[in-house]
């Protein structure tokens, strides 16, 4: 497992381009399940995560060809329904082959995936949805057993939770269903979005994407098509904090600003200078970060995805910030390893309440889950003397070319390479 060794109190300045979405690319990937031939991804990041999901893929007889940033997935030659328990228990977002399978194969045997450090992220919301389609579902020995006698049958589905996941398998369950679908209270995310337009390149009937209510017609067949993936908002976030917490000034460029819009919001209220143009995002911040309290809630909200992150903001903040995380049961798994480097915040239930400190302390830390990385990574930068942080392979599921990009701005840091 590599660990990064950072020089801290580097002031960063300069331009940084953000890579597609991983939160993206993973649906879309999934998506190409349901069409004939192949489907080529643009813009696609080279993270863990991705190529993970493309081994998912290979394993149902996919063929994935990943050169530069350019995903090629044929699907010409998709028979296999056997899973990798170990590949699929890697990462949750391997559950994302379920809605396409079952639309293309009318049945699939998935190991579930399980929970991971942020907390159990059960499959109700997926199975109520797929139940209503028309899907018998029993779970047991750690398998999803989904299986559908007919044919899918669109339905009118109301989600208890807006999320993500579950929004995008039903969708891509229900783009090949007899009729029509409505599913209320969806995910508005601009992954969502991003997948309903695949669909529809491939020939698919969705509407509403980006709101809470989808409708999908159903269709015959769907063909193969082109795209090109959306940056991602919780990597450009990530960046715009960096400027914020070491007092630089910092243009983040390949960026939908009304997709971190929240996030601009909020350090503007801290007192942070920001100023948009087209697809770029100009931070520059001097002098000390106003405490703010952060409520996460789902798409336009604040994000869950960065919460650890503005959490390593506000601890050196001026003032005391109150810290709320209403999506995931267990994501203050950075707090005590912020504490290490001299932090001072308290976790009670959902709430981490942070009072400010004049600056933080390099230490010796490990990440625990991707975002957690990134947040002592950040924290990191801005502190005194040097950090080490374990578990860089944490990081490197979410953000590509980390190390370079930093450099670019400024950052002294590097990547010690440790034997397994
Ligand atoms: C997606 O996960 C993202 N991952 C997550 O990003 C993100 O944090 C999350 O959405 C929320 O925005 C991908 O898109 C690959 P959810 P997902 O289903 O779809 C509960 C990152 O760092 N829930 O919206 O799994 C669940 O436990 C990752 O890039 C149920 O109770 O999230 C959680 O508390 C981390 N039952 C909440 O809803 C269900 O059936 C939100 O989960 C499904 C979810």
């Amino acid at each position: 497992m590599d660990r990064y060794v950072i020089t801290g109190k580097q002031r960063l300045e300069g331009r940084v381009v953000t890579g597609g979405a991983k939160n993206a690319s993973l649906p879309l990937m999934a998506a190409a399940i349901l069409a004939e031939g192949k489907t080529v991804l643009t813009g696609v990041p080279r993270l863990t995560d991705i190529f993970n999901m493309a081994e998912v893929m290979k394993t149902l007889g996919c063929k994935a060809d990943f050169r530069n940033n350019e995903l090629v997935l044929d699907t010409s030659s998709l028979t296999e329904n056997t899973f990798d328990q170990e590949l699929m228990r890697r990462m949750r977002a391997s559950n994302l082959v379920l809605g396409p399978m079952l639309a293309k194969y009318g049945q699939v045997n998935l190991p579930s995936p399980g929970g991971c450090a942020i907390g159990t992220r059960p499959m109700d919301q997926h199975i109520k949805g797929l139940k209503e389609l028309g899907v018998k579902i029993k779970v047991k020995h750690g398998y999803l057993e989904a299986k559908v006698d007919k044919k899918l049958m669109g339905a009118e589905i109301y989600l208890d939770i807006p999320s993500v996941g579950a929004t995008e398998n039903i969708m891509m369950a229900a783009v090949l269903a007899e009729g029509t679908t409505v599913l209320h209270n969806a995910a508005r995310e601009p992954e969502i979005v991003d997948l309903q337009n695949l669909l529809n390149k491939m020939g698919a009937k969705v509407r509403g994407a980006g709101t809470h209510v989808i409708r999908i017609d159903g269709v015959k067949k769907l063909q193969s098509a082109e795209h090109t993936v959306i940056p991602d908002r919780i990597e450009a976030g990530t960046h715009m904090l960096a400027a914020v917490m070491t007092q630089g000034d910092i243009l983040v460029e390949n960026v939908v600003p009304e997709h971190v819009s929240p996030i601009i919001a909020k350090l503007r209220q801290g007192g942070a200078t920001i100023t948009t143009n087209g697809d770029s995002v100009r931070v520059q911040h001097k002098g000390k970060f106003k405490a703010v309290d952060l409520k996460t809630l789902a798409y336009p909200g604040f994000p869950t995805d960065m919460q650890p992150q503005f959490l390593a903001l506000l601890t050196m903040a001026e003032g005391t910030s109150i810290v709320t995380e209403t999506i995931f049961e267990n994501r203050f798994q950075h707090v005590p390893e912020l504490t290490r480097m001299g932090a001072k915040i308290r976790v009670e239930g959902r709430a981490a309440i942070v009072c400010g400190v004049p600056t933080l302390e390099g230490a010796f830390v490990q990440a625990t889950d991707l975002r957690a990385g990134a947040a002592l990574f950040l924290a990191a930068l801005a502190a005194e003397e040097g950090t080490v942080l374990e578990r860089v392979d944490y990081i490197d599921r979410g953000y590509e070319n980390l190390e370079e990009k930093y450099r670019a701005l400024g950052a002294k840091l590097q990547r010690v390479v440790k034997q397994a």
